[in-house]
């Protein structure tokens, strides 16, 4: 393998391309290989590209990265940052550190907060994206702010239900959001009690306040 070679692993932000960040996106036309999500490859990929799409198939992801990182450098596209639940953990087992160059992005958990206009150096966050937390992770607390990643599975009405049975005041607000950064953005307001009155939100952000 060619040692000068890198990955270079790109978060693309919630979504809108409004949210990547220059580098990020110079970075991505430049490749001349160009792994990512279907969406992402449609949004940015262009013509002379080679590209690899992201499905349930990460060994074949990883062996296109290692067969091409020969040549030159391969960039793999992530939505919101790659430090946060993104391919850049599976990428860290298959490759050495030094091979992996990361160009952060805006994560779907920061641009939440931020419509919100809610400091998040005091939240506790916690993923229920293809698992599920630990119990002192969501345990309540007064005064907690409990920010988290929902899934299909656990949503917002499963989540909201969760948090009540252990212990979580049935009053406590709870913004719900979705889609957000797109133009069907939506973040409702309301209680723990009452997110079963809102439509069931799969893949958003909760944001439990006490
Ligand atoms: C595998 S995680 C990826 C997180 C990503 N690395 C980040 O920093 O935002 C996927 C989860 O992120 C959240 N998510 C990603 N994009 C979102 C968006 N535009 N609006 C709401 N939630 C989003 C959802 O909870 C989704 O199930």
């Amino acid at each position: 393998m060619n040692k000068q070679n890198k990955i270079i692993v790109v978060g693309i932000g919630p979504g809108n391309p409004d949210y990547i960040v220059p580098k990020g996106l110079k970075t991505i036309q430049a490749a001349r290989y160009l792994v990512g999500g279907k969406r992402a490859l449609a949004e940015f990929s262009h013509a002379g590209q080679d590209t690899c799409a992201i499905t349930a198939d990460i060994p074949g992801v990883m062996a296109f990265i290692r067969d091409r990182l020969q040549q030159a450098n391969v960039v793999a596209m992530v939505s919101g940052d790659p430090g946060y639940y993104s391919l850049l953990d599976a990428l860290r087992r298959e490759f050495p550190a030094e091979l992996i160059e990361v160009i952060p992005g805006i994560s779907s958990m920061q641009y939440a907060f931020a419509k919100l206009a809610l400091p998040w150096h005091d939240a506790t966050l916690a993923s229920f994206h293809g698992r599920v937390p630990g119990a002192s992770e969501v345990a309540y607390q007064p005064g907690k702010i409990l920010g988290m990643l929902t899934d299909g599975e656990h949503n917002s009405h499963t989540i909201a239900e969760v948090l009540c049975n252990i212990g979580w005041p049935q009053e406590t607000r709870l913004y719900i959001c979705s889609r957000l950064s797109y133009e069907d953005e939506t973040i409702y307001t309301t209680t723990l009690q009452d997110a079963a009155e809102f439509p069931v939100v799969t893949h958003g952000i909760l944001i439990a306040v006490d």
